[in-house]
């Protein structure tokens, strides 16, 4: 069994997730949280919202799922969020060209998707490309690009097309204007959003790596490009395993650990800010649970960059050999709020004021446009037009008798005493700044699936062969199992009050009563539970439980009234089971 299918048998028995609607046929691309799945999600989703938003002090939304056309005009998704999809005309499968192509028997082609589709059509010939449903062969077969955004219409008719957003980070950007205001205005500040996004993806696979409604939770910090640095110190001796551009193009295709200030000193990250963001999540991983060991960021290929980033790296997993982009960490310029403050008319720029105003010169020009009308006629209101711009843009054409103007193609010459040209000294008090944003974009479901996969183990205890995630018990859907050994002599009803104790104390209990006290450990091993308690003859002798460890599967005994308060220290990472 592959460690996919292995780790997706485990999650559909345990309650991690499964395919929805499973009584209809499932549906290719959407899965459903089991009880276990749902808890472990919400636990890396706090875990985010504790590093991103309370710890780096930003701001948190939460948007509608449905946003209106005008909005992806703006974005450029309409347009622009396409994959190559190509059909089989034998059984009418559809299929994502780029990835046949990659996958294909001796190709060397590593980013299809970067390349032209009449490139990726050759290649199909090239390498007897056939349909992976049927076996038809597919050279020839015409590719096309398919857009990714599921269509609605909100309200009855279809006078109001709308669409499922393809990334929660639309919401923020269409919000700016009245984020600045809660902002006060003040440069550098960030916006977080954790929730669904939705993309029709041609085909879905490997259960949670690329499936059509996902979690996202994403952050846009918005800077000033020309005064704001990150805080670098914070992180600048974190090292980083670095897979550039160049390395990737290199040969031996080896990877480089540099520290934050290395990567930045030496321009391997030419962007401190995605640097800084790098140095950020790299313990985070760490801490929800990520082996640190198969674990990298990448640096996108010229090709692969997204519409509107100008850099950007990924954070990848592996697993099963393959390496998973579980976050993309983008420098997007001001390309967003550019895009939105042109399509909507509204302002999306930040009024930055100085400490002290200013004095500037400012070129004028006031056409005698009694003068310019009878020389020029019809053309000369659009003279006068482009005397204001060339006035603005090249002050110096206005240093002669007369000076030149282009309109529709057309030379004029005018007189200078005839445009009212001046420069005026006037006082400034601040400017406008279109912000640029930095955004690191967290895939939640690749990492849900991440952190199990690197979870997973096998040993043998007494002779029996064991399954285990060995979750950090922060992210552990359930933190503790409590049993009574027996279920007589009042054990169960001692075990039951400690459980609600423990849940009281805020706690993720599991009560279990069912079966020898080795299977009951066996299940909570399958699921992470990291510790176990069990209430026996002795507690009713002396007070004490037994404590064991899922990982070593070491026991230890401690008092009942103090088992709460060691439970959340252990979840917390304050204290070591071995120190009990
Ligand atoms: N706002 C930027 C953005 O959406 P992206 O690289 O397209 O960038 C960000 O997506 C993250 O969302 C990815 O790193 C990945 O973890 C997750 N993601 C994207 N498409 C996905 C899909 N079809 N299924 C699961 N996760 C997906």
């Amino acid at each position: 069994m592959s460690e996919g299918d292995r780790l997706t048998e485990l999650a559909k028995r345990r309650g991690f997730f499964l395919q929805s609607s499973g009584s209809y046929g499932g549906v290719a691309g959407f899965y459903t949280y089991g009880p276990q799945g749902a808890t472990l999600k919400e636990n890396i989703e706090s875990a985010w919202r504790d590093r991103y938003v309370t710890r780096e002090g930003h701001m948190e939304i939460d948007g509608p799922t449905v946003m209106p056309e005008a909005v992806f005009e703006a974005s450029g998704h309409l347009d622009g969020f396409d994959d190559m999809i190509i059909e089989c005309p034998e059984c009418g499968e559809s299929h994502r060209a780029d990835h046949l192509v990659e996958d294909a028997p001796g190709s060397t082609v590593e980013d299809a998707e970067a390349l032209p589709i009449s490139e990726v059509e050759a290649l199909f010939s090239e390498y007897d490309i056939d349909c992976p449903t049927c076996g038809t062969a597919l050279a020839g077969e015409p590719i096309d690009d398919f857009n990714l955004m599921f269509g609605t219409n909100i309200g009855p008719g279809s006078s109001s097309p709308g669409y499922l957003r393809p990334e929660t980070a639309q919401g923020i950007f269409v919000e700016f204007p009245q984020l600045a205001e809660y902002a006060r205005n003040q440069l550098p500040f960030g916006v977080t959003q954790i929730g669904r996004a939705y993309r029709n993806e041609i085909s879905p696979r490997k259960a949670l790596v690329r499936v059509r409604e996902f979690t996202q939770a994403e952050l846009e910090h918005f800077i000033d490009p020309e005064e704001d640095e990150p805080p670098l110190h914070r992180v600048e001796d974190v090292v980083l395993p670095l897979y550039s551009v160049e390395q990737q193009q290199a040969d031996d295709g080896e990877m480089q650990e540099l520290t934050v200030r290395e990567a930045v000193d030496e321009g391997v990250v030419a962007d401190p800010w995605i640097a800084y963001y790098l140095g950020v999540s790299k313990g985070w991983y760490d801490r929800i649970g990520v082996d640190m060991d198969r674990f990298r960021y990448r640096q996108h290929l010229p090709g692969e960059l997204a519409h509107y980033a100008s850099d950007c790296w990924d954070a990848e997993t592996e697993i099963g050999g393959d390496w998973i982009e579980v976050t993309g960490f983008a420098y997007r310029g001001d390309y967003d709020l550019a895009k939105h403050e042109k399509h909507s008319g509204e302002d999306y720029s930040v009024f930055k004021q100085y400490n002290d105003p200013i004095t500037v010169e400012r070129p004028t020009v006031d056409p005698d446009m009694s003068a310019l009308g009878p020389e020029f006629g019809g053309a000369a209101g659009a003279i006068a037009d482009e005397l204001e711009a060339l006035a603005e843009r090249d002050p110096d054409a206005f240093d002669g008798e007369t000076v030149d103007v282009t309109v529709d193609g057309e030379s004029y010459e005018v007189a200078v005493e005839q445009t009212g040209f001046s420069v005026e000294e006037v006082t400034e008090a601040g400017e406008h700044v279109t912000p640029h944003t930095v955004e690191p974009s967290f895939g939640v479901d690749r990492l849900i699936y991440t952190v199990l996969a690197h979870a997973y183990e096998e040993d043998e205890v007494d002779g029996e062969e064991r399954t285990y995630l060995s979750l950090p018990p922060e992210t552990a859907p359930t933190t503790v199992g409590v049993f009574p050994l027996m279920d007589k002599d009042g054990l169960a009803d001692r075990a039951q009050e400690l459980a609600r104790d423990l849940r009281a104390a805020g706690l993720e209990v599991t009560y279990d009563d069912s079966g020898a006290i080795g299977r009951r450990y066996r299940r909570q091993d399958e699921v992470g539970t990291p510790f176990c308690v069990t209430v026996d003859y002795d507690t009713l002798e002396d007070g004490t439980v037994t404590v064991r460890e899922r990982d070593s599967t070491e026991q230890t005994r401690i008092a009942l009234e103090a088992v709460g308060e060691q439970l959340l220290a252990l979840r917390d990472g304050e204290q070591r089971f071995e120190s009990l």
